[in-house]
């Protein structure tokens, strides 16, 4: 799933702000909104706004750098017009806390423009990541019951039968770097998936469906590798031009939806006791309604879960001694309990966020600590910056799990604004599959680090294709533990 999008969403003049702001001050009961000023602007061309100076500094791929400088420049608050996308860009945690606080019920957030092309172009309708308004809400309080408050007891259980084939073949590598490291992650993924549909017949259904897992794992790795070449060519111009990569597009994501949807009905009949159970109790929900939700959590799932989990054995390898204490740590706590490896995905999500930036459409005209925004503006929410700024994380760029331990009075050892990373998002449209992809990282982890010691071989750095990835294959060489 990817969150940076290029859509144009609104459009104001100047001239529109300072009279909002007039107004606003004018209805300000206690006088504070007198001390809000506009936003700084970004000065660029008048269609493609400041777009030049973006690919002078690395294209799509260094944008996390690019807006880092420009919030170092114009402060925590800006706007700027990058191409087709004309947002303000906020940095500061206490911002973030009242834009939140301000999203409305049914917050709103811009989506991808391939993905917004494709439904629109083949008619496809889609899951929760694509649903607004009431429609949205209808689904999203129900799954919110099921995916993060009731917990899966079968599906934990479930998680060493998961894992057993992609660590019986890696024990092959002994001595060696791991081939397809990421084919590997997303077969995992897509296996947790079933296994939290189906519950505790995962195991009877396990050998009948395992082709059909590696189908859909092969297909959705396809998507994520087809949808990176539009951070060069957007994906409006590659199908207007007719381009091999937006057909490449179209065919992976054809493949997915259509292996999904066989491997759901297959599912469907084992009539197990796990999420598919759960949401058939849904009021007048159709098979149909429930296998749209449910394809679209197979496609959120495979790359976020995929490159966290490969950015948490990277980091992981480069730090011998942490990887030890983890090892020892689980030969005595089970990897649900164990406060260090919590500890070491919550850094390497702040180091790593998978969503560099967050967005949100505001419903209503937004009071900031020192601006007032529009209604209809685009927000985007610049997390790979705060989360690693010094004002919010003691050393912010180097790797601590011990950074989250807690002191006297409940304070962190070394974050001073916990809010300044967001992983999985925040407020009613954060991520509904965060506890699932917590089980499925925390156990992949603690049953690698049980079974091997993992040696990072050569440092990558980090680029954005719209998600955060590695610049390169993650090189992870493993040693088998007699
Ligand atoms: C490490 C893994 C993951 C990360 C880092 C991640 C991150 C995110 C983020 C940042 C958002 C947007 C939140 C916001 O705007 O406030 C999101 C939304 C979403 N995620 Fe995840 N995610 C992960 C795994 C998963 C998994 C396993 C699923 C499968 C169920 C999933 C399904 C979704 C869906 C359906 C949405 C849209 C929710 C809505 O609009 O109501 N994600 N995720």
């Amino acid at each position: 799933m990817k969150y940076l999008t290029s859509i144009s969403i609104y459009s104001h003049s100047n001239i529109t702000f300072s009279l909002l702001k007039r107004l606003l001050s004018t209805n300000n009961k206690d006088g504070n909104l007198n001390l809000k000023s506009e936003v700084p602007i970004v000065k660029g061309l008048p269609i493609v706004g400041t777009a030049f100076s973006i690919l002078a500094a690395g294209g799509g791929k260094k944008l996390h750098e690019y807006i880092g400088k420009r919030h170092q420049e114009y402060g925590p608050v800006f706007r700027e017009k990058l191409g087709p996308i004309d947002a303000i860009w906020v940095s500061d945690p206490a911002d973030m806390k009242l834009l939140f606080a301000q999203e409305g019920k049914h917050a709103r957030h811009i989506l991808p423009e391939a993905w917004l092309l494709y439904n629109e172009t083949y008619g496809q309708q889609r899951g929760l990541y694509f649903m607004d308004g009431e429609e949205w809400w209808t689904y999203r309080k129900f799954l919110n019951k099921m995916m993060l408050v009731d917990s899966n007891k079968c599906f934990i259980e479930s998680t060493t039968i998961i894992l057993q084939d992609v660590l019986n073949k890696w024990k092959m590598f002994n001595g060696l770097l791991i081939e397809n490291l990421e084919t590997d992650l997303y077969r995992i993924s897509i296996s947790f998936m079933v296994s939290y549909l189906v519950g505790g017949v995962f195991e009877k259904c396990k050998e009948e469906v395992s082709n059909d897992i590696n189908k859909l794992a092969y297909s959705v790795q396809q998507i994520f590798q087809s949808s990176v070449k539009f951070t060069i060519i957007p994906a409006k111009t590659a199908k207007l031009l007719k381009l091999g990569i937006w057909y490449d597009f179209v065919k992976a994501v054809d493949e997915s939806i259509n292996n999904a949807n066989q491997l759901v009905s297959k599912l469907m009949e084992y009539k197990g006791d796990g999420l598919l159970k759960s949401m058939s109790t849904i009021q007048d929900v159709s098979d149909n309604m429930i296998k749209r939700l449910v394809i679209d959590f197979i496609l959120a799932a495979g790359d976020t879960t995929a490159y966290s989990t490969q950015w948490a054995l990277y980091t992981l390898g480069l730090y011998p001694e942490i990887q030890e204490n983890l090892r020892k740590s689980l030969y005595t706590t089970c990897f649900w309990e164990n406060e260090l490896l919590n500890n070491i995905l919550k850094e390497v999500l702040r180091l790593y966020p998978l969503a560099p930036f967050l967005t949100r459409i505001l419903p209503y005209n937004t009071v900031l600590t020192n601006h007032i925004i529009p209604a209809n503006s685009l927000v985007i929410m610049s997390m790979f910056s705060s989360s690693r700024n010094e004002s919010y994380f003691k050393n912010p760029n180097q790797f601590n799990p011990d950074r989250w331990k807690r002191f006297e009075r409940n304070k962190y050892c070394g974050v001073y604004e916990p809010f300044a990373t967001l992983p999985y998002g925040f407020g009613p449209r954060s991520c509904i599959g965060q506890k699932l992809a917590h089980i499925q990282m925390c156990s992949t982890i603690s049953e690698c680090i049980k079974g091997f010691k993992i040696q990072t071989i050569e440092p990558v750095n980090i680029v954005l294709d719209l998600i955060t990835v590695p610049d390169s294959n993650i090189k992870i060489k493993i040693h088998k533990i007699q």
